[in-house]
């Protein structure tokens, strides 16, 4: 045999049993499994299989489809029979194995793909609270906590509504994030709190409230008593840190606009 002849008996080979691809679903939550169809094709026949190829899960076949021939994935299979695509739902542990799906075209053409599912667990959605608010000049300062049970590579903030700036901290693979903002009186604002760890992503949202608190925190403090200095300081350092943050965000727009002019 030339060399030629044993490279397009390769390329046939492979055509026909094609690669392993790998797709990473979550615990709980369905995957759609391409069956990697060529665009022309109109399937006759769609048998997604899995152990060897030896155990037939879903069947589309003489114009009839079946997907209960598993009991593992009884009422979790809806096999699409124009794409070939297999949705699975609610995946479980022991889903992660390989599936193999072979193809039919309306010229008896076959073509076989595999994919490897692995599965992973999504992060759980974070908590929220509203630790800490304060009024100063018909303003009012609050802090917002956000906290994931487990690490989560990236934490982020969406706001709607309005607030007077706003600053959040939170370090890479950390379990919280801490927002400081300023609130007109008597407004609400929600906050969304998203977490991610690289592969899924969950929210949590929640309404920061100012309701009427009359004297400013820090004319009730007792400054005598050493609780009382401790306290005040930490008042005292949050405002002047939040004073800066809202401070450095009218000079930057400050600046921008002399630029422009
Ligand atoms: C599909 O068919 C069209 C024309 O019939 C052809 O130009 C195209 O390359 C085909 N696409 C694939 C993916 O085979
Ligand atoms: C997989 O299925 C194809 C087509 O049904 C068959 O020809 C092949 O022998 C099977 N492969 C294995 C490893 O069972
Ligand atoms: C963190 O999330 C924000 C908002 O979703 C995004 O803009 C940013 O790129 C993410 N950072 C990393 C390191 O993933
Ligand atoms: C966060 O954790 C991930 C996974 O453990 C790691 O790949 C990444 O380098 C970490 N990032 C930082 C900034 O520590
Ligand atoms: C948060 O609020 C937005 C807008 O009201 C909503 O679309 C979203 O689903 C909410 N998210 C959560 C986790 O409740």
């Amino acid at each position: 045999m030339s060399f030629l002849a044993f490279l397009s008996a390769l390329i046939i080979v492979q055509g026909i049993w094609g690669k392993e691809s790998k797709v990473i679903g979550f615990l709980g939550r369905s995957i759609t499994l391409s069956s990697g169809k060529n665009a022309n094709w109109t399937l006759t026949r769609v048998l997604w299989s899995i152990y060897q190829n030896s155990t037939y899960i879903a069947k589309f076949q003489d114009g009839k489809i079946d997907t209960e021939k598993i009991q593992k994935y009884v009422g979790r299979l809806k096999l699409d029979i124009i794409t070939g695509d297999l949705e699975i739902s609610g995946l479980r542990e022991g889903d992660d194995i390989t599936y193999t799906v072979l193809l039919m075209n309306s010229e008896d053409k076959q073509e076989t793909h595999k994919l490897s599912l692995t599965l992973r667990a999504p992060i759980s959605p974070p908590s929220a609270e509203q630790t800490f608010s304060v009024f100063q000049d018909g303003s009012c300062f609050t802090q917002l906590k956000c906290s994931s049970a487990e690490r989560a590579t990236n934490f982020s903030w969406v706001l709607r509504g309005t607030s007077h700036g706003q600053h959040w901290t939170s370090t890479p693979n950390s379990t919280e994030s801490i927002l400081f903002t300023s609130l007109q009186k008597n407004t609400e604002v929600t906050f969304t709190c998203i977490i991610s760890n690289g592969f899924s992503t969950s929210s949590r949202n929640i309404t920061a409230v100012c309701q009427g608190m009359k004297a400013p925190v820090y004319h009730k403090c007792n400054c005598r008593s050493r609780p009382g200095i401790v306290s005040c300081l930490v008042i005292m350092c949050f405002l002047l840190v939040l004073g800066c943050y809202i401070g450095k965000d009218i000079f930057s727009a400050t600046l921008v606009l002399s630029t422009i002019v």
